[in-house]
């Protein structure tokens, strides 16, 4: 028999009729967030166990169909969908939400992989602790999926990565067994920490089925300030004056920039967005403390007056209340939503040393404004981490799909070169999907290209998980 027809089947026994979806409008399950392709699946398949993700992993594997993980599908690089082939199989952990222990003693909670990241937070924070990790897509974003993308987010300047907040797994492999990393320990020497591989590989080694993740005390303060800055260089000079001052206290640091600003304002008017027509740059940072209120508000505004004093900040507001600091978060992460409204466009997830952010950015603006005239720069990120978005828009008035398929690979050379002169990444934080797959052979070492491939070799060896992502599809 045919292996797909024969397979459907299976697949209903083992998670029901309901959950295997062939038809209907299934494309919030085949399209990705930024609207770059669309993908056709064999189906979609929503376990709601372990065991039927591992008896649905064996059942493709005998019928040689491959899988592509899927969690809240809110991924950056066209890694969380099926290609065109109408042969893959999504595998959407999405009813695998439930938590399934929280132990405050040891600061840990233990989570299925479909959990949403914002409801993880919530189910922390009533239990009177915090789950640090935050992206503006928390609302639909999983734990799996930012486990599969090593997430970073707003926070990292304090708490690191997703990877960081791991401390253990459990994982479907490719030959459909379980194995159970769930143990919670800070310290386990014991060989290779498996963990590790299969965090950030992007559903190409593995299935996460459920993690063990750090929590933390929830601060007793937390403040928010919104600052005009006169450039990149003092945007640099004040994040290193808030590490000084506030030394872990230091939770947050956002830059943005002007036309990223604007367009939130044109395309969400309702947002009142601080001193962006007068400044090149604004700055979004955060201070949480176990101090009370009053000391760190004291130490928060000592900090901006020094930062003024020093011409490093020509600007600034602390906001009075959590709705005002909500506000002022908001806008910063209101940017990556208002620049799909605008149209399609061009990403660059890079990072780069903080102390050499300013120098990279006026060579690429000036490289690009010359080599692509009229380009719209929409430079944003986590300056805290090295981190920026250093996106493009097409010229006004230009069509941005014509536009990006004859530029993007152009603009892609300017930056990507200069990333490169800078010992930088092109991908800091989205992963590589099969967006970035190509750039990843032009960029990354042979040495390192070939343990990748000899690590998805040993761990999937027919190529099963999310096949083409990450690494070309050929080579294993
Ligand atoms: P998906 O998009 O479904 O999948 C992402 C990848 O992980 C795919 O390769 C998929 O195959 C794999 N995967 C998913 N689930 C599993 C699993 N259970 N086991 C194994 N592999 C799996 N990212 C950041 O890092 N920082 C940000 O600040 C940030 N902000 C964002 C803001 C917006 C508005 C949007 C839309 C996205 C943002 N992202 C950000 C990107 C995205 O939200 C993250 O990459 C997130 O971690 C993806 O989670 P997801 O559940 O949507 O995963
Ligand atoms: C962000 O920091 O807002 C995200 O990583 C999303 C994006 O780059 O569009
Ligand atoms: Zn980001």
């Amino acid at each position: 028999m045919n292996p797909p027809a024969a397979l459907l089947p299976a697949l209903r026994a083992i998670v029901g009729d309901a959950h295997v979806l062939t038809e209907g409008d299934l494309t919030g399950y085949e399209l990705d967030w930024r609207k770059r392709e669309r993908g056709k699946s064999l189906a979609v398949v929503r376990p709601t166990s372990t065991a039927q993700v591992a008896q649905v992993v064996q059942a493709c594997a005998a019928a040689g169909v491959s899988i592509v993980p899927q969690g809240g599908n809110t991924g950056m690089v066209v890694g969380s969908t099926p290609d065109a082939s109408g042969t893959q199989l999504v595998l959407s952990l999405t009813r695998m939400n439930a938590v399934r222990a929280l132990d405050g003693g040891n600061l840990t909670i233990t989570v299925e992989a479909g959990c949403v990241l914002q409801s993880l937070q919530e189910v922390c924070e009533k239990a009177g602790f915090l789950f640090p990790l935050s992206l503006a897509s928390e609302g639909s974003c999983t734990i799996g999926g930012n486990l599969g993308t090593n997430a970073g987010g707003t926070q990292v300047v304090r708490y690191g990565n997703t990877r960081e907040l791991c401390l253990g797994l459990e994982v479907v492999t490719a030959q459909g067994e379980v194995w159970s990393g769930l143990t919670g320990l800070r310290k386990d020497n014991t060989g290779y920490d498996l963990r590790h591989l299969f965090i950030g590989s992007e559903g190409t080694l593995g299935v996460i089925t459920a993690a063990t993740m750090k929590l933390y005390p929830l601060p007793k303060s937390q403040l928010t300030a919104f600052a005009a800055v006169p450039s990149l260089e003092a945007a640099v000079q004040l994040l290193g004056l808030a590490h000084q001052t506030l030394s872990a206290g230091l939770t947050g640091f956002e830059v943005m920039g002007q036309f990223a600003l604007k367009l939130v304002v044109k395309h969400f008017p309702q947002q009142r967005v601080p001193f962006y027509e007068s400044s090149p740059y604004c700055v979004v940072l955060e201070n949480s403390d176990n101090e009370s209120d009053e000391h760190a508000r004291s130490q928060f505004e000592r900090l901006l007056e020094a930062a003024m004093e020093a011409g490093c900040v020509s600007d600034a507001v602390v906001a009075e209340s959590m709705a005002q600091a909500r506000a002022l978060w908001h806008i910063r992460e209101s940017i990556p939503l208002a620049q799909a409204q605008e149209g399609l466009n061009i990403k660059h997830d890079i990072s780069i040393a903080v102390s050499r952010i300013p120098e990279f950015v006026a060579k690429a603006d000036a490289a690009l404004a010359q080599a692509f005239p009229g380009i719209r720069l929409v430079n944003y990120g986590h300056l805290g981490d090295g981190n920026l978005h250093y996106n493009v828009q097409a010229p006004d008035g230009q069509d941005a799909e014509k536009f990006l398929r004859e530029q993007e690979g152009p603009v892609n050379a300017v930056v990507y070169a200069l990333v490169d002169a800078y010992n930088g990444s092109i991908s800091a934080e989205h992963g590589i999907g099969s967006l970035k797959r190509e750039k990843l052979e032009k960029h990354k070492s042979p040495v390192a290209l070939g343990l990748m491939r000899s690590i998805k070799t040993a761990l999937d060896p027919h190529n099963m998980f999310n096949p083409g992502r990450m690494l070309a599809a050929r080579n294993h």
